[in-house]
């Protein structure tokens, strides 16, 4: 698509690509974290993914298949035929075309002059928002100008329930209804969750129209004629709103109730117009994310700063803010890739932002962690051990584990490869508990600990201390999982496993110590049996095989890796796709190969860094850099981090443009079709404020140890410290911190230099 950073507001389609609908849908994915809507334009094409996500709502197609976000309902199609020609843009003549998300706004735009198949030639603009005021609201608006001659306009659309999830249908088919001959009204319910969604719908024309209303199977919608002058435009508005049964507001309303509120909420909303809500819900913009936490950067390269508000833009829109039983997906609402699952991608790749950003959202993202410790339960006495083992992949708070049992295909036997992770990639239990202490150490929310965190941390602790086997080396080990990296399954003593599985234990020991004596701490002790397991866990800690280090720095991946044969992995490394390495071999034979599909052991480092020597970190990165082929998405946030922090500055800002490039760039133009890279996008804004900014919290001491790329003369960026809000400027040589709350002190590191910042700090760096 070529993106066009001349206004580094605004992503630009320059010109229709039929061949790559996918990509604008998800890129320029519309929504305000109750809804995701792809940006799927009006009149349909063939290899188009329509898609329309709301939070929560996992339904189960059949036991064959785990549950997934369901497709809900196309509101946005509308067929429209001018002088009696069907309007496509595979047919005519396209004269001018752009198509723009601006992300001040949040505005969809689409323009087009357009010269039909019997030469007569129209204007077309489309306008889109997703409300971020009123979550239920979708709004559009089209103007149509005839320019050759007065035409006869016929305008057919409505709510269309026919869609799938790539052909299962999670729907039955609910009442229709018109009220007052004018608004439309559909319901959907899942099959098998029972989730009822109530779209209501209104269309009005600035010009009479004839309208006949109609309903089908699955579908209502109306059809409008009307004749436009010669150079006259027709606006079209068409309001709708989304409600469904898992909205906290409507869990007691029956159906009835539901669609009568529904219809009153549309009506408001309709009254209001298109115009009306783009204000409001742009207002809502300014007031989040682009008053308040804007990433502003000074660069020669301006697409750097389209890539920073992309990222909040995405960031903003993907988080269930409204709604603690919820949280973001690998791919956000923004595609059905993953199922709208959930992952370690939250912990470890997007909380940072939301706990710095809007520590407010960090805290719903980890109270969705508690409210699934019955599901993490159950895993963990499901497999035999005690405690909680979180999910690998998760979905509604009484699901469970939910990842899929079989993928893609295996090129030497033909068959679908089975998917191991939701058995035994465990670390997922760690990063959880890490989530929960970094959301801790950087907020202080003590309120938050008591009710939910302490709990998630000793929970997981019981979990990993059942979970510990004898070795014959008389030390506890942990055999059978997958790392980080999962081009390796099945091994023993991951090193990340062990040193987070070791941390986890550590980290309750020393709450145990700690919350002696509060009366809080008496209930969770007689809940989860603290007292009787505190000296197992105070033993097991000590005996835990913790890979070390051999003499050149170097910390083994896991026990067999630095055993495995050693390949020249160049034409990976060098490749746009990802998991191209799976043309040539199988997983069997990857197992087998010293290469990493993502970042691990250095992802390690990073979470840990007071953990590591220099020495270690930098012998680890000279090893694992090469062998790590970046087929994870998640992979070159690390690597640009690290690479920052080891001098290796123009490759640090070669893994920023990439991490960038995964969405927005044109190398691979399918690589977005099911969804953006949620934990990527989490990533670009890390490289940017942990990276480049230096901001980086170790243990409970926050740090600034900046470095900016050749190309950035400047970066500003805001960050919460318990309560604290700091403004950061940061150039070359200075770095300049305001406390922007002044009601604490703040205590931060520069250069081994322990600062105050009560009011303002300047300093040379
Ligand atoms: C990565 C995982 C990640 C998942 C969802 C996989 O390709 O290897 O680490 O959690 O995608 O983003």
């Amino acid at each position: 698509m070529g993106i066009d950073a001349s206004n580094d507001w605004i992503l630009k389609e320059t010109k229709f690509d039929p061949t790559a609908l996918g990509k604008c849908e998800a890129i320029m994915c519309l929504g305000n974290g109750y809804m995701g809507l792809r940006s799927s334009t009006e009149e349909r094409y063939v290899g188009e993914k329509r898609g329309l996500f709301i939070a929560g709502t996992y339904n189960r197609f059949d036991e064959n298949e785990v549950c997934e976000l369901p497709n809900a309902a196309d509101v946005l199609e509308m067929d429209i035929k001018l002088n009696g020609q069907h309007f496509s843009l595979m047919q005519g003549t396209i004269e001018e075309y752009s198509r723009e998300l601006n992300f001040c706004t949040g505005e969809l735009h689409r323009y087009i002059l357009w010269t039909a198949p019997d030469s007569n030639k129209y204007k077309l603009e489309f306008y889109r928002v997703v409300s971020l005021k009123n979550l239920h609201t979708i709004a559009q608006k089209i103007n149509i100008t005839p320019i050759s001659a007065d035409m006869e306009i016929t305008v057919s659309t409505g709510i269309n329930a026919q869609i799938t999830n790539t052909g299962s249908q999670h729907f039955s088919e609910g009442p229709k209804r018109f009220y007052d001959r004018k608004y439309m009204q559909l319901v959907q319910t899942t099959t098998q969750s029972n989730i009822h969604f109530v779209f209501t719908t209104d269309v009005t024309f600035s010009e009479n129209a004839d309208t006949h209303i109609a309903m089908d199977r699955r579908k209502i919608f109306s059809v409008y004629k009307t004749k436009v002058a010669k150079n006259k435009c027709l606006t079209i508005q068409k309001i709708t709103t989304i409600h469904t049964s898992r909205d906290r507001a409507n869990e007691n309303k029956t159906l009835d109730e539901l669609q009568a509120s529904a219809l009153n909420e549309l009506k408001a909303e309709s009254t209001l117009g298109y115009d009306e809500i783009l204000k409001i819900s742009a207002a809502k913009w300014q007031e989040l994310v682009w008053q308040s936490i804007p990433v502003t950067v000074q660069s020669s390269n301006p697409t750097d700063q389209l890539a920073l508000r992309f990222a909040q833009y995405h960031l903003q829109i993907m988080a269930p803010a409204h709604d603690n039983r919820m949280n973001i997906g690998a791919k956000g609402f923004s595609g059905e890739g993953y199922k709208g699952h959930v992952f370690w991608d939250t912990e470890i790749f997007m909380l940072p932002y939301f706990i710095y950003s809007q520590p407010s959202v960090a805290r719903n993202l980890e109270e969705y962690r508690y409210l699934s410790l019955p599901g993490a339960r159950e895993k963990a006495k499901g497999n035999g051990y005690k405690g909680a083992q979180f999910p690998w992949e998760s979905a509604w708070l009484t699901d469970g584990e939910v990842t899929p049992l079989y993928g893609a295909a295996d090129i030497v036997t033909g068959l679908p490869i089975p998917i191991l992770t939701g058995l035994i990639e465990i670390h997922i239990s760690c990063d959880v508990c890490y989530g929960v202490w970094q959301y801790y150490m950087a907020t202080g929310d003590e309120d938050f600990m008591e009710r939910y965190g302490y709990e998630i941390i000793f929970d997981t602790a019981i979990f990993w201390a059942s979970r510990l086997e004898e070795g014959n080396d008389g030390l506890l080990h942990i055999n059978n999982v997958i790392g980080p990296d999962e081009y390796k399954d099945g091994i023993d003593d991951d090193a990340f496993t062990n040193y987070f599985a070791r941390w986890n234990l550590h980290l309750a020991i020393s709450y145990y110590d700690k919350l002696q004596g509060n009366l809080f701490f008496e209930k969770l002790d007689n809940k989860l049996k603290l007292s009787a397991q505190y000296d197992a866990w105070k033993e097991k800690a000590e005996k835990i095989y913790v890979p070390v280090s051999r003499e050149d720095g170097v910390i083994p991946q896991n026990k067999t890796f630095l055993n495995l044969k050693e390949m020249d992995l160049t034409k990976y490394k060098n490749q746009t796709r990802v998991g191209t390495i799976y043309n040539d071999f199988n997983h069997d034979q990857i197992n087998e190969i010293q290469v990493c599909k993502q970042a691990d052991v250095l992802l390690l480092i990073l979470l840990m860094e007071d953990a590591f020597t220099s020495q270690e970190k930098r012998a680890n990165w000279d090893y694992y850099e090469p062998r790590t082929l970046h087929d994870s998405s998640l992979s070159l946030s690390t690597h640009s981090v690290l690479a920052n922090d080891m001098g290796d500055y123009s490759l640090a800002y070669d893994l920023f443009v990439r991490a960038c490039n995964i969405d927005m760039g044109s190398a691979n133009m399918h690589s977005s079709d099911d969804g953006i890279h949620a934990a990527s996008i989490g990533g670009i804004w890390q490289i940017a404020v942990l990276g480049f900014g230096g901001l980086r919290l170790v243990g409970d001491k926050l740090r600034l140890a900046p470095h900016l790329p050749d190309a950035w003369e400047s970066l500003t960026f805001y960050a919460w410290l318990r309560g604290q809000k700091l403004k950061f400027d940061v150039t070359k040589t200075s770095a300049n911190i305001e406390n922007l709350t002044k009601t604490e002190a703040v205590t931060l590191e520069i250069n081994g230099i322990e600062y105050i910042v009560e009011d303002m700090l300047e300093t040379p760096i």
